[in-house]
């Protein structure tokens, strides 16, 4: 596959199909699918996966990534099959934050294979191209990337599909809602009043496109100084606040913690390399939260 061309006859029509435990209105040809539809040109994409999930945000820096990445390492420690997308064009970051920097996908016939660490089937435009490439791409060049990780890359039978998103609410968001059917959404913020401001809109396009909101993750909640008091940097619980205002779940919150942006830049995640610090139990907690709102969501 090259990194990048027009769309492929398999991934032009972006046909919803059920599989996913959630079915969704289609909004670009104009056919009614119901489990009975099939489509004598294509198969569905990610057909094999049972949950697909968003990680997404207003403001870029907030923590999606290092809240994807540790996400995904948790669910495969708990013994899921687990893949993860890097659809941050712009700005990829799980070559660095797993640890893979010069590592290139195998191709496999017309496809790739996604490259895999902590037990994580990994995809990112960062193994593909130098990041500076990316940087120009438009709109439909961006759609066309996000839609060939979907569909041309081996993904296989998976429990669990993670996008790590970029910031905002932009063309690549928008593919990704209308292309396959999401499981749902985790939104991330800090609880500054800006980043909250940001997360509202990312929400509402969210609500628009009819994609399920997990729940709401504070990251950078607080520090917590030597003498064992918190220092609220961001604001206190600014995002506990926003989800209650919103109706949506809160997920929990993540302080400030070195060892999480060490790890972040190391390639070597907090939750593996300090599983019981204060810190990684907050993430685990979200991790096990995220899985009960999926299996609400999907039960509903
Ligand atoms: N809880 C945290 N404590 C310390 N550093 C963090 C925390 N969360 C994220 N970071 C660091 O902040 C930076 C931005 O995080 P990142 O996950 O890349 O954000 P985003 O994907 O939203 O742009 C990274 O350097 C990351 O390591
Ligand atoms: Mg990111």
């Amino acid at each position: 596959m090259s990194p990048v061309h027009d769309e492929s006859a398999h991934s032009s029509c972006g046909h919803h199909h059920g599989g996913n435990g959630h079915t969704s209105a289609h909004s670009s040809c104009g056919h009614q699918h119901g489990n009975e539809h099939t489509c004598s040109h294509h198969e569905p994409p990610l057909k094999e996966v049972k949950n697909i999930i968003a990680v997404a945000s207003g403001k870029g820096g907030v923590g999606k990534s290092t809240v994807a990445v540790n996400l995904a390492i948790n669910l495969a420690q708990s013994g899921a099959k687990v893949g993860l997308i890097d659809a941050d064009l712009y700005g990829p970051s799980i070559p660095t934050m797993f640890g893979l920097l010069n590592e290139k996908p195998e191709v496999v016939g017309k496809n790739l294979a996604p490259l895999e660490k902590y037990g994580v089937k990994l995809m990112s435009i960062g193994f593909l191209v130098e990041v500076d490439t990316a940087l120009v791409w438009r709109g439909p060049m961006l759609s066309s990337a996000i839609k060939q990780f979907i569909t041309e890359v081996e993904w296989q039978e998976l429990d669990y599909l993670i996008f790590d998103l970029p910031p905002g609410t932009g063309d690549i968001q928008l593919t990704i809602a209308q292309t396959i059917p999401l499981t749902g959404v985790v939104m991330v913020t800090t609880p500054q009043d800006v980043a909250i401001a940001d997360v509202t809109k990312a929400l509402s396009m969210f609500r628009k496109v009819d994609v399920p909101i997990l729940g709401l993750v504070e990251n950078m909640s607080h520090y917590e100084l030597p003498d064992g008091t918190k220092d609220y940097i961001f604001g206190s619980h600014g995002g506990e606040k926003f989800a209650k205002i919103q109706g949506i779940p809160f997920l929990g919150s993540i302080p400030i913690d070195r060892a999480v942006r060490e790890g972040g830049d190391s390639g070597a995640p907090c939750i593996l390399t300090h599983p019981d610090s204060a810190t990684s139990k907050a993430i685990k907690q979200v991790a096990t939260e995220v899985g009960r709102r999926i299996s609400i969501t999907n039960a509903g």
